[in-house]
């Protein structure tokens, strides 16, 4: 008899994490737990072979794989190679979780709405890799986090979920990186969870969520 768990488990999600350093947000997925995602980390990618990232993955019985980019002659190649680990592993949606390496266009126009990128400020304000120090040295009242979807360009892709974090006066830039990160922590597995009930409509620039 196959109840109605076993068919949750049939529809689950099979995830791929990109990460290229500490992986605190790898770690919020894990933690999240399968169910909640409605999806399986069955994989995490980093193009840094000493990515704390790898670690976290191995520690919970992820398949935990390196590729070094500066072994392939052209782009290409290395898209190539990943591309084939993707589709070994049968993945649905890949979650990038501070994955530094620019992706090609034509590796998101092969999984082209199926990348999830998270960005600690809130879109289009202060794109780039250096946003909470951006925005704090700004002097901005308010930040946030943004979950959005890859497109060719940078940081530019439909806007998921956005919340914002309000600076106060006396939040030295680490408090506020700490401020940030618990809001990455919590409304990224959201995010992902509702990519894979497959709740998400895109339509043009905007993203419902139903
Ligand atoms: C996060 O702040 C995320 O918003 C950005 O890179 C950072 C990654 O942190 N894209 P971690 O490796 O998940 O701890």
């Amino acid at each position: 008899m196959f109840g109605e768990n076993e068919n949750k488990l049939k529809n689950k999600k099979r995830i791929a994490v990109f990460a290229s350093g500490f992986g605190s947000n790898l770690q919020a997925l894990i933690d999240s737990g399968s169910d909640y995602l409605n999806g399986e980390i069955v994989l995490v990618f980093s193009n840094n072979k000493d990515a704390y990232a790898l670690k976290r993955a191995r520690r919970h019985g992820i398949k935990a794989v390196f590729v070094d980019p500066e072994k392939f002659d052209s782009r290409n190649q290395f898209d190539q190679k990943i591309t084939k680990l993707l589709e070994k592993e049968k993945i649905d949606l890949i979650v990038l979780a501070g994955y530094m390496l620019l992706l090609s266009k034509e590796f998101v126009a092969e999984f082209r709405n199926r990348i999830l990128n998270i960005h600690p400020a809130l879109l289009p304000s202060f794109k780039g890799t250096h946003a909470i120090e951006d925005a704090y040295e700004y002097g901005v009242k308010v930040t946030g986090v943004t979950v959005h979807f890859v497109d060719e360009n940078m940081d530019s892709g439909p806007i998921i979920l956005q919340e914002a974090v309000y600076v106060d006066q006396k939040d030295s830039l680490e408090k506020l990186e700490e401020k940030i990160h618990q809001v990455e922590h919590r409304i990224y597995p959201l995010a992902v969870k509702y990519f894979c009930e497959e709740r998400l409509k895109i339509e043009g620039r905007k993203v419902k969520i139903i």
